[in-house]
């Protein structure tokens, strides 16, 4: 599908929605995030298209990972999402935002005794267990509570999703989910257990996946083992997908040209026939599905905007210092990815080098060995598609304090996350 990224240039300055970018840096200063509301909110009315005549039967839980601010938070509230969470602190963050708990997953290989007990109390609507221990334990804090705990086993399906290894996790070698082999073990086991309601089956493949047909594969054999379970008097009604579906990072793309990336709403109802109506659902029982999308709704809705401090060359590269750094987007020096780096001032011209950060690594770089704007000293330079594990990543490394964010729409701005000062970075520190 095409659609517009959040960005234009009036007058050859960049404007996020209608703001001008030079005022969000003299308003905020840098380096700073900047998220457009209206582009994070399309991207959740294209999933929810998607579940159009079946809003009974399909739950969008937002991989709130992704990028988790309040305001974000109560964007995604707003159209009827619940969340994924990885941690007792996600889970806080919803109730902050007003997320309803019974549309809460709790997904992660390392769920603690108090993480568990405060999602039983928040009455979540699904655990989505990763270990036969974890299981064992959920049981016994459950039983203690006098509550049963609704899971869903995620099961490890052994599919390669063909994106970085770092993000792949639904291979054998990966340290999610539960073996094939020994899935129907645990669901007889937790059938078992005291503290258990069996809910759902699930997987999650991986992350910036850009075609489908890892989900077809992953869906139809999660399917023959569902059937399995259910052969032996285990009723499972809920299938869930994970998240993963990618974006388009705007490499090689003219920006003056629409964005071609996967159409959620198409992905939302393909899934739904691999699942309902394929020959792989071989029952015919019609299964609920829930989606966890993170990337997909925040990736391009969100930028980092940073000041160029410096420029140096010696005989080999040519460097432009800003004043962001690894620790406020770390994904170009962990996985080598691809930020589209745009200028505030669109009559610069080209210029090959590397746009690295004040950070005392080498592997502290925004962009290596690229063509970038020809950047002059003071320039403010705008890394695109941050919306998604940018901020979220960050760091004080360095002693420096994170980044302030902002949202815009249309011509308003407002900070909904103030920049740390020095004192708060020391605040927990005894001397
Ligand atoms: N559900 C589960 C269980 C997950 O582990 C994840 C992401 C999601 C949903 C959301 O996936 P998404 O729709 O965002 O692809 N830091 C990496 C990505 C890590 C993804 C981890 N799991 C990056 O910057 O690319």
């Amino acid at each position: 599908m095409k659609e517009n990224l959040p960005v234009t240039y009036t007058d050859h300055r960049l404007h996020i929605e209608d703001v001008s970018v030079a005022e969000l840096v003299r308003s905020y200063g840098t380096p700073l995030y900047v998220y457009s509301a209206s582009y994070f909110e399309s991207r959740l009315d294209l999933y929810n298209r998607g579940k159009e005549g079946k809003e009974d039967s399909i739950q969008f839980c937002y991989g709130m990972k992704a990028s988790s601010n309040l305001a974000l938070l109560r964007l995604v509230a707003s159209r009827g999402w619940g969340a994924d969470i990885v941690s007792g602190g996600e889970l806080f963050r919803c109730q902050k935002a007003g997320i309803d708990p019974k549309k809460i997953v709790f997904s992660g290989v390392g769920k603690t005794e108090e993480e568990i007990r405060y999602a039983l109390e928040s009455e979540i609507h699904l655990f989505s267990v990763e270990s036969p221990s974890e299981l064992r334990t959920i049981s016994r804090i459950a039983a203690e509570m006098g509550k049963k705990a609704p899971v869903g086993i995620r099961i490890n399906p052994d599919v390669d999703p063909k994106t970085h290894p770092y993000i792949s996790t639904g291979l054998k070698e990966n340290k999610f989910g539960i073996g094939h082999d020994q899935a129907l073990e645990i669901y007889k086991e937790a059938a078992s257990l005291p503290g258990i309601q069996i809910k759902a089956a699930g997987f999650h493949i991986g992350s910036q996946l850009l075609d489908f047909s890892s989900y077809e594969e992953a869906a139809r054999r999660l399917l023959k083992l569902v059937h399995e379970i259910e052969a032996a008097g285990i009723s499972i009604d809920e299938i869930d997908v994970g998240g993963g579906l990618g974006i388009d990072y705007l490499e090689n793309h003219d920006l003056s040209q629409p964005l071609e990336t996967p159409d959620p709403a198409a992905f939302v109802k393909q899934i739904w026939q691999w699942i309902n109506e394929s020959d792989a659902n071989a029952s015919g029982k019609k299964r609920k599905i829930t989606f966890e999308p993170g990337r997909s709704v925040a990736g391009n809705s969100g930028f980092l905007i940073t000041r160029v401090l410096y420029r140096k060359s010696n005989e080999d590269r040519q460097f432009f210092i800003c004043d962001a750094a690894m620790n406020d987007l770390l994904r170009p020096s962990l996985y080598q990815a691809y930020h589209r780096v745009i200028p505030e001032n669109q009559s610069r011209g080209s210029s090959f080098g590397d746009l690295v950060g004040p950070v005392c690594e080498s592997g502290d770089f925004l962009a290596r060995g690229r063509e970038l704007p020809d950047f002059q000293e003071g320039d403010i330079a705008v890394l695109a598609s941050a919306g998604a594990y940018g901020f979220i990543m960050g760091s004080n490394y360095n002693t420096r304090p994170r980044a302030a964010e902002v949202l815009v729409r249309g011509n308003e701005h407002s900070l909904i996350r103030k920049r740390e000062t020095y004192d708060q970075l020391l605040e927990n520190e005894l001397l």
